[in-house]
């Protein structure tokens, strides 16, 4: 209930930046990584972490020397989250300097890129940014890993977004809606950035 209602105090503070009123279920976190082979990666990244649903996932999936960074653009979560996760380099930024963000810690490329994004509340031109950020920012075998809001995902802009994100990856999943998120949502995993 605790992090309800910080998500909420979260969503009030910038409703189009946060998308939604509830973190990620369990179900979705599950879906989200099911597929996305994070006991083998090195470097991992989250993007919009909100109050750490799928991050405490991703901890419990990777090797203790992997390098994961969380960008996140609120300033109360990401305090939170540094408090939650010391293990985790909690980045206070926006996902559209991931280049950037990576060269701080040292480097260049990440081999899973997990977004807690709302893609279907931003602004087109800040989505597409992000959108290129992350295809220059993965491995040549890396993926990304999401999910996307069920009522959003029949707006003619975003199912063009969704159709171009899906044409910059040679491998593309979707999951079964989880009906039981707030909103509806599905997971998908997108490999082979190309
Ligand atoms: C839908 S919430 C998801 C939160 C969490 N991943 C979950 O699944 O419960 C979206 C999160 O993305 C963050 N966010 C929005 N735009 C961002 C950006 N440009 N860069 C980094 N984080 C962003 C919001 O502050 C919010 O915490």
């Amino acid at each position: 209930m605790r992090d309800h209602l910080k998500f909420i105090a979260g969503f009030l503070r910038r409703p189009r930046a946060v998308g939604a009123v509830a973190p990620s279920s369990e179900r979705l976190a599950r879906e989200v990584l099911r597929h996305s082979n994070l006991g083998g990666a090195s470097t991992v990244v989250e993007l919009g972490a909100g109050t750490g649903a799928i991050t405490r996932k991703i901890l419990d999936r990777v090797q203790p020397g992997a390098r994961v960074i969380v960008v996140e653009l609120d300033e109360l979560h990401a305090g939170l989250l540094r408090e939650r996760f010391p293990r985790v380099r909690v980045c206070h930024d926006s996902a559209e300097h991931l280049r950037a963000i990576l060269r701080r810690h040292g480097c260049r490329r990440a081999d899973v890129i997990v977004s807690g994004l709302p893609w279907a509340s931003m602004p087109r031109p800040l989505r597409e940014r992000i959108k290129s950020e992350v295809i220059a920012s993965l491995e040549p075998d890396g993926r990304l890993c999401g999910f996307g809001y069920v009522h959003a995902a029949w707006h003619p802009k975003i199912r063009a977004f969704h159709e171009g994100l899906r044409s910059n990856f040679s491998r593309v999943r979707v999951s079964p809606v989880v009906w039981g998120n707030l909103p509806p949502a599905f997971a998908y995993d997108l490999a082979g950035p190309c």
